[in-house]
């Protein structure tokens, strides 16, 4: 089976995270967060992916090439501007001739694609849209359904009177390559403000497909941690397999009264030093090193990520490079970007978001 994932978009309110990245490039457990959509894709046999780009797509290309490490067929169609949802497909038509799935690059779910499809067949739909129920629908598109799970109205960003269900758009859709005719050429067009209007007005058959199954979008850092956490205490068991426990890669080094309370996960070649605690659910990237006496709870760490000695990390995210040096706390919902240098004896404020490479002098900083 085929999809395509729509990787266009910048990803603006994932900053300071995405600035010297794209969302679908942010690690996630390590990997690439892309790299577990297509994990997930594979897991229900769909391997011929296209990926509609048109932000930062060298990146991308030059770690996934073709697929093949990945079990999978990757394409590549590069937007010169971006085309919205529906124009990104429409730019891969001549490579879509059976229904095909779509998914918005920021979501990860654990949704029974391969049911999806089934029901898809039977209800001969031109459209299927997985739906989710989320607790503030007018940040999403709402989807109501008729007794039967037929669509009967979406509305992208309702306010909040017009919020009717809780069910939104999961950015997952099985669509017919005939539905494609009602898309313009080289022309931004959405499928949530343009398309499935259109189709409704034209009496074409969009079905709902609710799911109570795991899924979340990494829309904001908040969510992005979010995930991590979620999916190291195993709430999407076919996405991510947790051990419940420490995970540690090749080549780290752990001091012995240093103590790690699951579920942890340490990349290849850190440096763990005497009497540091780590609470799960915590993840550090490879060539981190944390020094003696430090505290980390919650908190996901990118590569190369320095902590010194008594630092304080709490359910925050340092990004690549980044160093908190002595006795500084960094607590909830922090963001610090790539390179970012905490100086010693600074107390950050709950959800302070840093940008890349800025330095922060010691001890000017205190909540
Ligand atoms: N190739 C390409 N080109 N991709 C694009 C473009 C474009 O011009 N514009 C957006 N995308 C990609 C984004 O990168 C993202 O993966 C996906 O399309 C959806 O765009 P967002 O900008 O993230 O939309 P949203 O989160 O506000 O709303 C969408 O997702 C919700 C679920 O998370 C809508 O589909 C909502 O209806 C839905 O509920
Ligand atoms: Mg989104």
């Amino acid at each position: 089976m085929k999809a395509v994932i729509l990787v266009g978009g910048e990803g603006t309110r994932l900053r300071p995270l995405t600035c010297n990245t794209t969302k679908a490039m942010v690690p996630v457990l390590n990997k690439p967060f892309l790299e577990h959509l297509l994990g997930y894709l594979k897991g229900h046999g769909v391997t011929d992916i296209i990926l509609a780009m048109s932000y930062l797509p060298h990146h991308i290309q030059g770690h996934f090439g073709d697929g093949t490490k990945m079990g999978v067929r990757l394409s590549y169609r590069i937007e010169e501007e971006p085309l919205g949802t529906a124009g990104a497909v429409k730019n891969a038509e001549d490579l879509l001739d059976e229904p095909f799935f779509v998914l918005n690059g920021d979501i990860l779910a654990d949704i029974d694609l391969t049911a999806m499809m089934r029901h898809h067949r039977q209800a001969k739909a031109k459209v299927s849209i997985a739906l989710t129920p989320v607790e503030d629908p007018t940040i999403y598109g709402v989807v109501e359904t008729d007794a039967q799970g037929m669509v009967v109205r979406f509305v992208e960003k309702p306010k909040r009177e017009e919020v009717t269900t809780n069910m939104i758009n999961a950015g997952i859709y099985i669509v017919e390559p005939e539905v494609l005719d009602y898309i313009p050429p080289a022309k931004p067009t959405m499928f949530e403000r343009y398309v499935f209007p259109l189709l409704l007005e034209k009496d074409e058959a969009i079905l709902g497909y609710p799911s109570e199954s795991y899924w979340i979008d990494i829309g904001t850092p908040e969510k992005y941690l979010r995930l991590n956490h979620d999916l190291l205490l195993g709430k999407a068991p076919s996405l991510f397999k947790a051990t419940g426990g420490v995970q540690t890669g090749d080549g780290s080094q752990i001091n012995p009264s240093a103590n790690i309370k699951a579920s942890v996960l340490i990349g290849e070649e850190c440096v763990i030093g005497p009497g540091v605690e780590i609470k799960g659910p915590a993840i550090l990237g490879p060539k981190c090193e944390v020094d003696e006496g430090a505290t980390i709870e919650g908190a996901v760490l990118w590569d190369n990520v320095r902590v010194g000695k008594k630092v304080i990390l709490r359910n925050c995210i340092a990004a690549s490079h980044s160093e908190i040096h002595e006795e500084s706390e960094v607590p909830d919902n922090c963001v610090l970007g790539d390179k970012v240098v905490v100086g010693k004896n600074n107390k950050l404020a709950q959800g302070t978001r840093i940008r890349p490479d800025k330095r922060i002098a010691p001890g000017s900083i205190s909540f």
